[in-house]
């Protein structure tokens, strides 16, 4: 069998992991969420459930990849416990599910990409997305996209992934800065900032059930938690990294985009008119929003066309995780080159993702579904495995190749088995309950 690939570098694994976690999440939802959501009072508790619960459960994945060293199925055989594999499958098959919806917004930030260049979404932002968000030019840009991601898992983890993110990740960085010091000269900048940072206390308490569950979603998604990529990309990695060192390096940077992504964001929204009710109204608003708001400023097309590059170079680092993880299971567990694998199940999600071409309403099906059932399944299964199932030794692997202390891994150890399945069993719950109404409602067809 051929030799398994590993990160060049430790800095290789790193940009490949933000890579993956910088995404439409960070830049697109984040900021419309905290701006349904209370502004202000959602950062706290989302930042709250990113540091408190996701970079455990970040833990957990990179535990079961590099003890695994396999792809997220056959890491659990490898570990010693072959019927949980189920666990990994279940995060290959939401992988799968997810790719196919994301590939169509990422189409979507293509179609903004010409829009800006050309000026088309000037006159009448309504109009425009409803010519790129549905139809011939949406499956068309929804096939760009995919041959992209396609492309670049094809050329290997090495050659394909970690060289394409170590380009794109400080390219997100360095222009997000340039924008967020570009939106202090705005207007608006003042009343912005204090709408995003200032929090209002009352808010939490008084909708607490109401902002809790979007923000554990949102946590998870924007780690790329509960779909096995991180269990993937640890499996590359080798013996002497300190996964909390990595770990917690990916999660300050991750949360740094996004904070830097509402920098650009609130100041544009305020000096256009206003946050509230931006987020409200699914996937769409937030592209008209921009868009209307793009339309009304001083140099709008120029950064326009910025902001929609920075979200496509976003969306793709995270689009290659998501094809990575069924690529990686099927060529090491059936035999099949990557090349031809990549292209066979990229064209099978491709597929799968047409139905999001006709409508947001599929589009935001498929979203909930994976958000709130399939995700906190996942996570939680996983925290169950890794608290309660594996073997002391197996967990052990937290500790290896850092410094942190047996004590570390034993406080990590009990609040995995503790905090973090009450934590997601509650957005389970909410998750559940708000996807049956939405279905027995009429919301999403
Ligand atoms: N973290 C990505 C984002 O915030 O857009 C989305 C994502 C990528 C989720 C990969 C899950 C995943 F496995």
């Amino acid at each position: 069998m051929a030799q398994r690939e590993t990160w060049t570098s430790r800095i290789g694994f790193i940009f490949a992991a933000v890579g993956s976690a910088v995404g439409l999440g960070n830049i697109w939802s984040f900021p419309f969420q905290t701006a349904a959501n209370g502004g202000a009072a959602f950062l706290v508790v989302y930042l709250l459930a990113v540091f408190l619960i996701g970079f455990p459960t970040m833990m957990i994945e990179f535990v079961i990849g590099r003890r695994g060293e396999q792809n997220p199925v056959a890491a659990f055989e490898k570990i010693g416990y072959g019927n949980w594999s189920f666990t990994g499958g279940l995060g290959v098959f939401s992988s799968l599910v997810t790719l196919s919806f994301y590939s169509v917004v990422g189409g979507w930030v293509l179609s903004y990409i010409v829009g800006s260049a050309t000026g088309a979404y000037f006159g009448d932002p309504g109009t425009y997305f409803g010519s790129v968000a549905s139809g011939p030019t949406a499956i068309a840009a929804h096939a760009v996209f995919m041959a992209i991601t396609i492309g670049i898992v094809a050329s290997g983890v090495t050659d394909g992934i970690e060289r394409a993110t170590k380009v794109m990740i400080p390219a997100i960085l360095v222009l997000l800065v340039g924008m967020a010091a570009w939106a202090t000269t705005l207007s608006g900048a003042s009343a912005g900032y204090e709408y995003y940072l200032s929090p209002d206390f009352g808010v939490i308490a008084d909708n607490f059930a109401s902002i809790v569950p979007p923000a554990m979603g949102q946590a998870f998604f924007t780690l790329s938690l509960g779909f096995s990529v991180m269990i993937a990309y640890s499996s590359y990695l080798g013996r002497d990294d300190s996964l909390p060192a990595d770990g917690g390096a990916i999660v300050v940077v991750n949360t740094l985009v996004a904070l830097l992504a509402g920098f650009v964001i609130f100041p544009i929204f305020f000096a256009t008119g206003g946050a509230e009710g931006a987020g409200s109204g699914g996937a769409g608003t937030a592209f008209v929003a921009l868009a209307g708001a793009f339309g009304s400023l001083p140099a709008g097309q120029i950064i326009g066309f910025v902001f929609f590059a920075v979200l496509l170079f976003a969306a793709l680092s995270s689009s290659i995780s998501l094809l990575e993880v069924p690529v990686s299971y099927v060529t090491e567990s059936y035999g099949y080159s990557r090349g031809t694998t990549a292209v066979v199940m990229g064209l099978a999600i491709a597929l799968l993702g047409v139905p999001a071409t006709f409508g947001t309403s599929w589009l935001g099906f498929y979203n909930d579904l994976v958000f709130n059932i399939f995700l906190p399944i996942a996570v939680l299964l996983f925290a169950v495995f890794a608290g309660w199932v594996a073997n002391r030794e197996a967990v052990d692997e937290l500790g290896r190749g850092s410094s942190v202390g047996e004590s570390f891994t034993t406080a990590w150890l009990w609040w995995i088995r503790i905090v973090v399945p009450i934590a997601v069993i509650v957005t389970l719950y909410l998750g559940v309950e708000s996807l049956y109404t939405g279905l027995t409602s009429g919301a999403y067809f």
